[in-house]
């Protein structure tokens, strides 16, 4: 079932939160593994139960498209089922693949229909139209598939998928776990060895769930930080149950939001805290955060743990470019705290901010300048200037620009705020967090 939520823009003003915010809660599922949990149990053999599954706009997407290459899907309450058709089984889609808001969808779908030999058609919405889909579509054509792009390498485009598809063998220009992800993917009906090299190591989800599946995957580490990751195909994946852990990008806003309200202690229970997400826990603890873990352990094949805020004085930053990889959808939010801090941050690195779902870097400026507080871009980094006791906080509009982790970021921030914010529109946060808005009240928080 599509649902058809943005249609309409939900503004919502936020004033600060009257009483600290308190309580336990779990975050939704993690996005990345979820897109990988449906994908990967499409191509599997058998029949794979999913429990914990974002049940987010984004990851819905790529249900339905699953569906439509031939793989059948259906939930029963939190249990979604699986029944997968195997590595190069996808039928064609009948009708256009729409991806919605989900670049990550987009572009690993890309992986696995370039090397099926089928024809397709991908589209988005207006957001994930803008992006630049050139980053996969080169690669990707290597193996013998062909693209037909939009001017700009933008969505629509159609994909012939190769019927014999060749290995490819790829160092990534930027650091991107889409973009190896979908290498990766089309290597699995290939004929012979797909390598991928990365310069600074991404998340690592596709990977951990293709071995999840039976798939030996070779990770070799290379100088400077980097991983050599190569698999050979054709490959077959058999079923096999996934337990999704809560996002921790996910849970970034209510942290955010716990550390900067006063007197708030809250605990976030079964965040997925794989070394390669959780660059901004490790940088909220430099500023002076208290968050602490508990009760970490391994679920399906990840490391989770409960995560205890409590409101803390922070100070200003310097975030070293090579930590952005660990935690590239969290510098909206971290610009928030940082602009709560005591003194200035600087958050180097970001060009890859440019090509989110908005341009998030200067979507992240403008949220910040809107209410008062001095920011700045100097090459690719952000230069925030902490708190200043004379000058108020808050009282601006932000516009979202389709970026649910913008509105998420407005809403902390206006919680934290000497005056009210506007935010231009909360809809988009059903694409990763649905339900967002009821848990902080649960907090709390009076929205
Ligand atoms: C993701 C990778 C990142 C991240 C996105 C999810 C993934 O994108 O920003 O939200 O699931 O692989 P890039 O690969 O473009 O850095």
């Amino acid at each position: 079932m599509q649902r058809h939520h943005h249609a309409s823009a939900a503004p919502l003003s936020v004033s600060r939160s009257s009483v600290p915010l308190s309580g336990t809660i779990a975050v939704p599922g993690d996005k990345s593994i979820s897109h990988r949990a449906l994908m990967l149990a499409s191509l599997a053999e058998g029949r794979t139960t999913i429990t914990g599954l974002l049940e987010g706009e984004d990851v819905l997407r790529t249900a339905q498209a699953m569906r439509a290459l031939g793989a059948k899907i259906t939930h029963e309450g939190e249990k979604w089922i699986v029944e997968g058709r195997g590595v190069g089984a996808l039928s064609e889609p009948e009708d256009v693949l729409d991806m919605g808001n989900s670049g990550t969808a987009a572009r690993l779908l890309s992986g696995i229909l370039s090397s099926h030999g089928i024809t397709s058609i991908m589209t988005g919405d207006a957001s994930l139209r803008s992006r630049p889909m050139r980053r996969v579509t080169v690669p990707l054509a290597e193996n013998g598939s062909c693209f037909v792009t939009r001017k700009g390498e933008r969505l629509p485009m159609a994909i012939v998928g190769s019927r014999q598809a060749t290995p490819i063998s790829y160092r990534l220009p930027v650091a991107s776990a889409q973009v190896k992800s979908a290498i990766l993917l089309a290597g699995l009906n290939a004929q012979g060895e797909t390598r991928v090299e990365e310069p600074v190591a991404t998340r690592d989800h596709t990977e951990n769930m293709l071995r999840h599946f039976g798939v030996p995957v070779q990770i070799d580490k290379i100088p400077e930080g980097g991983r050599l990751i190569s698999l050979t195909g054709p490959a077959a994946l058999k079923a096999h149950d996934v337990v999704v852990p809560g996002d921790p990008s996910s849970s970034a806003f209510p942290i955010v939001a716990a550390l900067l309200v006063p007197n708030s202690e809250i605990v976030i229970v079964g965040v997925g805290l794989n070394v390669l997400r959780t660059g901004l826990f490790a940088t909220l603890r430099e500023m002076g955060a208290v968050l602490l873990v508990e009760n970490e352990r391994i679920e399906g094949g990840e490391p989770v743990g409960d995560l205890r805020v409590k409101a803390s004085a922070l100070h200003g930053v310097d975030v070293p470019p090579e930590r952005a990889p660990s935690m590239i959808d969290e510098y909206p939010v971290l610009a928030v705290a940082c602009a709560f801090a005591n003194g200035s941050s600087r958050l180097r690195g970001l060009e890859e901010l440019r090509v989110k779902e908005s341009d998030r870097l200067s979507a992240t400026v403008a949220l910040l300048v809107a209410n008062g507080v001095s920011v700045r871009v100097e090459d690719d980094d952000m230069i925030i200037d902490g708190r200043d006791s004379n000058k108020p906080i808050g009282g601006g509009t932000v516009e979202t620009k389709m970026d649910h982790r913008l509105a998420m970021s407005a809403i902390v921030l206006g919680l934290a705020a000497d005056l009210p914010v506007h935010v231009d529109d909360t809809a988009f946060i059903d694409t990763s967090f649905p339900g967002f808005v009821s848990l902080m009240n649960g907090l709390g928080a009076g929205l």
